[in-house]
């Protein structure tokens, strides 16, 4: 009998929970009923600065801080190369594509952009001033080194 109960308890609390997953995801179209058609968001403004971005980690492809719209990258044209290339810097003075992106997989360095770093974009994106979508809990390896360089000072 209390076996009963239990099971009907725990079916309840599944469906409901169901039935507020089922609301949360209702709410990405901000409310707007099925039958109508929501104001879309605004197109978030790509950052535009110039200005070279911290990398987070040592080993993350930098952030473009530039406009890249309408910037061909295909087996024709490679617009990104035409500044970034080794030849174009003198003239764009813009930052050289480093060395790895010369190497193949076996760690050899080709005379040109090696084929596994042609499509820049893979990579490197531009910025937008679009708010988070979820809370972003991200914390730098400095701040890590400073945590565990605290603890390890706790231990002596
Ligand atoms: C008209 C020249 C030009 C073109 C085309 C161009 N860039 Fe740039 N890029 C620059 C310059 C100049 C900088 C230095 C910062 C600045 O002035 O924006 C830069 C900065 C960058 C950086 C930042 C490097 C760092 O160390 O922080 C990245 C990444 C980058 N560009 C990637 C790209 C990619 C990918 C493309 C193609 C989609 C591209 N760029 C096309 C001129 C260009
Ligand atoms: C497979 C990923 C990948 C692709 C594809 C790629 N990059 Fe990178 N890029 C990186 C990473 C990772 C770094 C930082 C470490 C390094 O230099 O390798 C970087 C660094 C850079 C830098 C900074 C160089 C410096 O010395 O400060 C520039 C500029 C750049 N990339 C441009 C480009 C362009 C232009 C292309 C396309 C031709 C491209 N990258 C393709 C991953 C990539």
């Amino acid at each position: 009998m209390t076996r009963t109960y239990v099971f009907i308890a725990a079916l309840i609390t599944a469906l409901t929970g169901a039935a507020i997953a089922q609301d949360s995801v209702a709410t990405l179209r901000s409310g707007v009923p099925l039958d109508q058609h929501p104001a879309p968001p605004q197109i978030a403004t790509v950052k535009d600065t110039d200005l070279r971005q911290v990398r987070n980690y040592p080993e993350q492809p930098p952030l473009i801080p530039h406009k890249i719209d309408g910037y061909q990258i295909d087996i024709n044209a490679n617009k990104c190369l035409q500044c970034h290339s080794r030849t174009a810097i003198e003239i764009s003075q813009a930052p050289m594509v480093s060395i790895t992106h010369f190497m193949n997989r076996d760690n050899q360095f080709l005379a040109s952009v090696t084929p596994r770093r042609y499509f820049c974009t893979q990579c490197h994106v531009p910025q937008s001033d679009a708010a988070d979508l979820v809370e972003n809990t991200f914390v730098d390896i400095d701040k890590v080194l400073e945590y565990v360089a605290g603890t390890k000072a706790e231990d002596h």
